[in-house]
């Protein structure tokens, strides 16, 4: 396309080395799903609204469609089909069972980037009250509307964490 030029990701996700060549303009979140097909991280909005692309960079959450694949050249990237390594032996992260347990999702949308958020909520503050959950996850829209559960997820996903 005229005006634009190619650049080569070299980036890790999940544990695994990748060096792909996009056009310089691609977003991370579209990297990720259109090159890796690693389609667990959603477009909401696509303008730093929404959070379902939240993803962790160096362990660090990021919204996904705010980065550009090429910032995330020789960093490590954590996405939601990276958090099940961290299972404690049934396939899913602590907080993956904490949505199951407190039926934390409906149309499921949302989800990979409420858990990604609430992972780096809860490694910033391990025992929050509900109150500073909410805050945590004010960058995150459900848009079927299913805060509570989400909310009491991540409550049951601290106390899952503080106990292993
Ligand atoms: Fe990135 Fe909505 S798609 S914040
Ligand atoms: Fe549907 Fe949150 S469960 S968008």
């Amino acid at each position: 396309m005229a005006g634009s030029r190619d650049v080569t990701v070299e980036v890790t996700v999940n544990g695994a080395p990748h060096a792909i060549e996009v056009p310089a303009r691609t977003l991370l979140v579209h990297f990720l799903r259109d090159r890796l097909r690693l389609t667990g991280t959603h477009v909401g909005c696509d303008t730093t609204q929404c959070g379902a692309c939240t993803v962790a960079m160096d362990g660090v959450a990021v919204k996904s469609c705010t980065v550009l694949a090429a910032q995330a050249s020789g960093h490590e990237i954590t996405t939601i089909e990276g958090l099940a390594a961290d299972d404690s032996g049934d396939g899913l992260h602590p907080i993956q069972r904490a949505f199951q347990e407190e039926h934390g999702l409906q149309c499921g949308y949302c989800t990979p980037g409420m858990v990604m958020a609430i992972r780096q909520l809860l490694a910033d503050n391990p025992d929050p009250t509900e109150a500073e959950v909410r805050h945590g996850l004010n960058g995150n829209i459900c848009r079927c509307t299913g805060y509570q559960n989400i909310v009491a997820a991540a409550l049951a996903a601290a106390a899952h964490l503080r106990e292993a």
